[in-house]
């Protein structure tokens, strides 16, 4: 049987350090300010920022959301972005993907001014990242935060097998970048990978990002290795559950994060504490 990876109460940790550290930038006159834009009605983006809104608050973080129409134009999406890159009173911009699909991603991204980027998806950011100069970066939040896990649970990553299960840019590219920063040794497997459970069988370390419910079944998991599960997918019934058949790998796995209460808390908390950070670093 393996240990559970309490996200929940590190998450809780993490909020406590940040509220200290707001408080302690407010009482030098300075008031952290989180700009998130949602453009369109996608559901769970809905609910994500309202999570974010919600968690600022708690923190005594200021926090604006923006909310633009679906058919929000990819010009005016920008000059909002150049609006708030150039407000002094705004610290940190976050814009919630996915977005509608007349606006190029990428130029979104691109356009936000890199000493405001929470999300750490701007090239130049992403660059520092790869090139492991990351003091003063933003990082991406998720594998940010399953990084706080590894420390937190002293679980080494310096010449492990860390294998990472899909390659978006908000998880799988930037996880693999800090897995190598930490010495571990690098595969990314993804939907052209053949053999991919030849690949995961052989991981130490397995963080599974590819939002198909229960993706990852016992016979891909090497006994005693760690497990991170990134997925929030619904099962047939409709109940939240994740990448990895849980009950199955956690007989196997030495350390294991649950699908809730695991990857997901800790997104917002690092998201909260790179808003308190890029505050810092631009006074
Ligand atoms: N959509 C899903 N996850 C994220 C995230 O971490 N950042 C942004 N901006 N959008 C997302």
């Amino acid at each position: 049987m393996s240990q559970i990876i309490d996200g929940k109460s590190l998450a809780a940790e993490i909020d406590a350090q940040t509220m200290v550290e707001t408080e302690q930038l407010k009482q030098n006159g300075i008031t952290p300010h989180l700009v998130v834009i949602l453009v369109g009605e996608d559901g769970a983006s809905q609910i994500y920022v309202r999570n974010k809104e919600r968690r600022a608050q708690k923190l005594g973080i200021k926090s604006t959301v923006i909310k633009m129409d679906s058919d929000t134009t990819e010009k005016e999406l920008l000059a909002k972005i150049h609006e708030l890159n150039q407000d002094v009173d705004v610290n940190a911009i976050l814009v919630q993907m996915p977005l509608p699909k007349q606006i190029d991603e990428f130029k979104v991204i691109m356009a936000i001014d890199p000493k405001k980027d929470a999300d750490g998806f701007h090239p130049v950011n992403v660059g520092r990242l790869f090139e492991n100069e990351i003091a003063q970066t933003p990082v991406a939040c998720t594998p940010q935060g399953i990084m706080e896990m590894f420390k937190k649970y002293q679980i080494s990553l310096d010449g492990k097998n860390a294998v990472v299960v899909g390659r978006s840019t908000i998880v799988g590219k930037p996880m693999a970048a800090l897995l190598l920063n930490a010495n571990a040794t690098v595969t990314v497997v993804h939907s052209h990978t053949k053999d991919l459970k030849e690949i995961t069988k052989k991981a130490d370390i397995l963080v599974v990002a590819t939002g198909i419910a229960h993706f990852i079944k016992a016979d891909q998991v090497k006994d005693g290795a760690v497990v991170i599960d990134v997925g929030m997918d619904r099962d047939e019934n409709g109940k939240l559950t994740g990448d990895v058949d849980f009950e199955k790998v956690q007989e196997k796995a030495s350390f294991i994060t649950p699908v809730p209460k695991g990857v997901g808390p800790m997104t917002i908390s690092m998201l909260m504490k790179q808003t308190i950070d890029l505050t810092r670093w631009s006074v």
